[in-house]
């Protein structure tokens, strides 16, 4: 009998306002921003299912119903390109919507990651579950890295988040840990601040937009202040489980591109387009 995979929610916060891309996100959410023929969003749940899971939370806010609507059947547009070599165009969506339940809430004030990871509490439930930031594209030539951190939830049965080194003048963008290494790039992390300026941040090791979270982080964000720029901040929710040692940070294998800014976007585009050509 085939194991039942110890985290089956991915939870996708996609309620932002993606002001890096307006006028292009003013009636269109950033998460469908297409990367090829792709948008984000789809690459992050083609990503979650790699690792074994197949329910899909999502949290949304006005104007982004272009997500429902895509992961949905679109019975005239089939009809229309049946038996027609579009045809194979929707076979990877179709198959998604075959093998996944969707379900999506609202976060009705943008009050930041923590908030609306919180506001998804009611889709997932008491159980431990992944998060996607779908403007992050993490690409990889074997195991995604969100398979590679269920591995590791399996292991230490704690918070996992993904972290990568950055340019020591970034941390400004990014939330910073610092932890002592308990294997080649995993580290128990000790401390960890979100967005430090270069001189105040404890190393260069950057939380990207991967995270397996166990239930307890809802209590904690329910109790958790505003922090940086007025908004409830994950990374001060994580704080709180790493004081008992029990956030695991790992250096993933692959390539992170930061869609959420016009250059990480730009380069996706470029790399994964080469790469089509090529092969
Ligand atoms: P970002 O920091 O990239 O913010 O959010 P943003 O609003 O999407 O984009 P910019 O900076 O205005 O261009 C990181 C992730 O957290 C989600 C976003 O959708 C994105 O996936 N988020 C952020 C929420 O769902 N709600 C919030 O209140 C804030």
């Amino acid at each position: 009998m085939k194991k039942k995979p110890l985290i089956n929610v991915c939870l996708f916060p996609a309620a932002g306002y993606g002001t890096r891309f307006l006028p292009a996100t003013k009636s269109m959410p950033k998460e469908m921003l297409p990367i090829l023929t792709k948008p984000l969003i789809q690459y992050g749940v083609e990503e979650a299912m790699e690792a074994g899971m197949n329910t899909m939370a999502i949290v949304t806010g006005r104007g982004k119903r272009a997500i429902e609507d895509h992961f949905d059947v679109s019975y005239e547009l089939e009809h229309q390109i049946k038996g027609t070599s579009k045809e194979k165009m929707l076979a990877d969506i179709r198959h998604i919507i075959d093998k996944c339940v969707f379900s999506y809430t609202r976060q009705i004030e943008m009050k930041g990651l923590g908030h609306a990871i919180l506001t998804g509490k009611a889709l997932v439930g008491h159980q431990p579950f992944a998060v996607i930031l779908a403007d992050d594209l993490c690409v990889n030539e074997n195991e995604g890295v969100l398979s590679q951190m269920v591995k590791l939830y399996e292991k230490y049965q704690c918070s996992i988040v993904a972290i990568e080194e950055i340019d020591p003048q970034q941390t400004d963008k990014y939330g910073i840990i610092a932890g002592a290494e308990i294997e080649p790039g995993i580290y128990r992390v000790s401390t960890m601040i979100e967005k430090p300026a270069p001189e105040d941040a404890p190393s260069n090791l950057a939380i990207i937009g991967r995270y397996i979270l166990t239930p307890d982080i809802f209590d904690i964000l329910q109790r958790t202040k505003p922090g940086k720029a007025g908004e409830i901040q994950i990374t001060d929710a994580l704080m709180e489980q790493a004081k008992s040692g029990n956030v695991i940070a790992c250096k993933f294998n692959g390539k992170r591109y930061d869609c959420g800014s016009i250059d990480g976007y730009v380069q996706a585009t470029v790399e994964l387009y080469n790469e089509m050509k090529n092969n």
